[in-house]
Parts: C-alpha cells; structure tokens; sequence
C-alpha cells in the first residue's frame, strides 16, 4: 500500500475537480441516503476539515462493506474529485473504490459522535488525537515547535543539546527525580535503605537527577559560542496538581552573552510575539476551531497581546499596587513574598489587562544565579506574566562576578566547590549574560485558550498519572 499523495488538507485547499484522489483516514460520520448511496466524513489528520466521500451502490463491494464503515473505523477510498454542492467544501471524493482497512465495534469505541469531557478524554489518551481538539492541539504544537527553532535560526543562535540527567540542581528547589540503579535487583546495597544510598557506588559515582533546567551547561555554550537555545523535556518533582504544572514539561532556554536584563526582556517579548504570528498565519482553522468552541476571547487576547508593548513594571511597584489594589487576598502581599497565582494574575488579567513583564525582585526569593542588584536586596530577574495563564517565562541577568557569586552560593547554602565548573566561567573570560526559560505547555495554553496543561501535551505526567 503506497502512502496516500496528497492528503485532505492540500486536497481541500488546491486540487481541482475531475482529479483523482487516493485517501486513506478514519471515518469520522457515514449517513446513508435512501436512494441507496452513502457519505462518509473522512479525515486523515492533516487538518481539522474532513473530505466529504461520496459512495454509491455501485461501488464494488458496497452493500457488504459499508455497514462497517462506522464511526472510527479506518478505510481506502480511490477514486475522483467532483465539485461539491455543499457550501462547505469545494470538492468531495466520489468513490471507485471503497476498502475497509480496519473496523471499530461501535459498541465499545468509546469517541462516538459527540461532545466529551476533557476528563474523560484524558482516560484515553490513546485514542483523543483523533478528536478535534486534540488534532488541533498537536497541530498547533507542531507550529509554535517550528516557529521557536525559525525565531532563534534567524537570530543566528546555536540549538544545543544539553542533558537530561545532571548532578546539579539549577534552581536549588530540589525537585528533582533521582536516577539511580541502586535500586535495581542485583544491585541493592546490603543493608541499606532507601534515602541511605551510597552514591559513590551508583551508576555516576554520584547523585544524579533528572534536569530541571538546561540553563547552567547552556551558559557553558553561550560564553562560547555566542547566543544559543535549548529545547527539550524538563523534569520537576514538585507534588503540585493544579491545571499549570506537570512533572514532564518542555522548556525552551535562550542564553545570550553581553546581554543585560532589559536585552533580555525584549528578546522575550519578541519571541512571544513571534509565536503568536506564526500560529495566526499557518493555523487559521485550527486557531478559529479554539476560539468558536474553546474560548471566546482567544483571538482577541491574542491580537490585543501583538498590538501592545508588554509592560515593565519592578517588584516593588508591583507590590504596591496589589496592596493598593483594596482586594483581600488568600495570600497577604507583603515586600519579599512570593507574588501566588492569585496576585499575578490579577495584575496582568484585571489591572493590567495585557502581558507584564516584573523584574527586581527580592533576592532572598530567587536562586544563587541571578545578578546582584547594588541595593543589596534585590536580583536581577525578570518573570513575563500574561492573561490567563499566569507566569510563562522566568529569566535573568547572570551573576557573572566571581566573588560576589561565590557569596552568594554560600548565602543560599549550596557548597561552591559542588559549582567548580560553572565558577570557572566567571574566572576565566566572564562576561555579563542573561536568558529565560519559556514553558511551552504554558505557551500553548495561553495560544489555544485550553484552560487545563493536561491537555496541551501529548501524554501528561502528573502526580499518580503516567498511564500512556
Ligand atoms: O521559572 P523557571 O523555574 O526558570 C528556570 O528554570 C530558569 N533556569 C530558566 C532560565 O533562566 N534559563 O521555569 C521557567 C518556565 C516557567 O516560567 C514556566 O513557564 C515553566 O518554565 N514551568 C513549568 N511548566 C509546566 N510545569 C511545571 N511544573 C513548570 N515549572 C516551570
Ligand atoms: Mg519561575
């Protein structure tokens, strides 16, 4: 069986009637007419649009096959594209040749034709790709993945590859999922118990853990060869089951040398932007579907984000003005606490209305990397904040001074000579540089208006759940 040329999308948008067409896709609806012919909804994925198939009894085979040519059951169609008199489609397929490849009981195939919870989709997640939301999804994923490589590309920055198992813990949350074969059968250390393991006889000889960040070996890369980014999985043991977070994500972490933090908020307000396009200019369906049956605003939100500046506002203005804000919140505001959920999306939803970039914050809140402001109390991060999602993307100006980097790795209780290598970058040739992390997850709700991660990446992992 040769793979099927062209596929539904090209076929809807160029081919001409009178060609012939050779489909292959999963039946989405049949009905049958009395005057003894059926029309089949088929779609293969390409895009969210199904092709009208056109079956008459004439068909070799027909009255034998097209009683299982049900919803979710797979088929062949051969055969040639007629103008269509539906205002929806401009050409539909009228059969030759009708095969079924592969049927679907629909007394058990759990997608029959109407609406699921996202719920219940989730126990499914085998079979919710081929739904019209989650088709879109992937297809809009496929995008932004596409526009991220093409933003850097242009820029002339290096794609690097930095590893997925580490001995360092970036953010000194200590999150992280240890990777150890100690624990495997034959290996189990006589008399030792889990959380009394000795590292030194593990696989590295040491500790090591799932990364939660490729930022510190990026920074290797980016005081080398000039401005590079990564993008890859990243891990996070956090036990935190809200509708933002999951233990598998994937981050996207440009590093850039003798850039200073307001460099580094604009490349992260151009990036942003420049995903947002891309979506708009090559998934118009797939952009329309969320907005007409996910979320009314999306586009709206959207167009509003590309036409404004994001605005820059210091922690200390921002703590202002949630306590000038006379709302009561779960979580007092006060200088030096973490601004929750609550508080920024308060001030990027309801005060702001449009994306926010806060920097300057209290260094007491923010890891041992980050550039020591003069003042004494405040680092040089930045968070960008936007509606309906919250915080997206968490960066920095790069402490690139050794002895002040070495006081501080003391002051957040982490042993420098466990930080050797990434000292060393400040003793020989230190530059001042900067970068951000963006969490695609993050990126592809606020793009689809989906309101829960679970269901913007293919097969979440989350507490309790890594079922697919
Ligand atoms: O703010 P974070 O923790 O920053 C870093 O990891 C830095 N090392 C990045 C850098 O400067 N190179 O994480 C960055 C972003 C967050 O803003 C958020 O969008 C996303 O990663 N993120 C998560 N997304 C989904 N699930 C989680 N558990 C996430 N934790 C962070
Ligand atoms: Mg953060």
């Amino acid at each position: 069986m040769s793979a099927p040329q062209p596929r539904v999308a090209t076929i809807l948008k160029f081919s001409p009637p009178g060609m012939d067409a050779d489909i292959s896709g999963w039946v989405r609806t049949r009905r049958d007419s009395k005057q003894a012919f059926s029309f089949i909804e088929l779609n293969d994925g390409s895009c969210m649009t199904n092709l009208q198939v056109v079956v008459d009894a004439g068909v070799p085979g027909y009255a034998e096959t097209i009683k299982h040519v049900t919803t979710g059951s797979s088929i062949r169609v051969i055969g040639e594209l007629k103008e269509s008199p539906g205002a929806n489609q401009r050409v539909e397929l009228h059969a030759r040749t009708l095969e079924l490849l592969g049927p679907a009981d629909p007394e058990t195939y759990p997608l029959q034709k109407k609406r699921h919870s996202f719920e219940f989709l989730r126990e499914i997640a085998h079979l919710r790709p081929r739904t019209n939301s989650f088709g879109a999804i992937a297809r809009v994923r496929n995008c932004v993945s596409r526009a991220i490589h093409q933003f850097f590309q242009e820029r002339d920055f290096l794609y690097v590859h930095t590893p997925l198992i580490t001995t360092s813990d970036c953010e000194g949350a200590g999150e992280m999922f240890t990777v150890t074969t100690l624990l495997e059968p034959g290996r189990e250390q006589a008399g030792f118990k889990p959380g009394e393991l000795n590292y030194e006889n593990d696989f590295f000889g040491k500790k090591a853990s799932l990364t939660v960040s490729g930022q510190l070996e990026g920074e290797i890369y980016a005081c080398a060869v000039g401005p590079v980014y990564t993008f890859g999985p990243t891990f996070r043991a956090e036990n935190s089951n809200t509708t933002r977070h999951l233990a598998e994500f994937w981050m996207v972490e440009p590093e850039m040398p003798f850039y200073e933090l307001p460099d580094d908020m604009q490349l992260a307000e151009d990036f942003i932007k420049f995903m947002i396009r891309s979506c708009l200019d090559q998934c118009p369906e797939d952009m329309q579907f969320f907005n007409d049956r996910i979320d009314q605003a999306v586009l709206a939100t959207l167009q509003n984000i590309l036409d404004h500046e994001f605005k820059r506002i210091s922690y200390t203005e921002a703590i202002q003005l949630l306590e000038a804000s006379g709302k009561t919140w779960e979580y007092p505001v006060a200088w030096g606490t973490n601004l929750q959920a609550e508080h920024e999306r308060w001030l990027t939803e309801e005060h702001f209305r449009q994306p926010i970039i806060v920097y300057d914050y209290p260094r007491s809140l923010k890891p041992f990397y980050m550039y020591c402001n003069d003042d004494g109390n405040t680092v040089r991060a930045m968070d960008v904040l936007v509606p309906g999602v919250g915080e997206i993307i968490g960066g920095s100006q790069r402490e690139h001074r050794l002895d002040v980097l070495e006081t501080r790795l003391k002051e957040c209780g982490l042993p420098p000579e466990h930080y050797w290598w990434y000292l060393d970058l400040r003793r020989y040739g230190t530059v001042p540089h900067s970068g951000f992390g963006l969490g695609f997850e993050r990126m592809m709700l606020l793009l689809t208006g989906m309101q829960n991660i679970r269901d913007v990446i293919p097969f979440p992992r989350t507490p309790r759940s890594a079922e697919f």
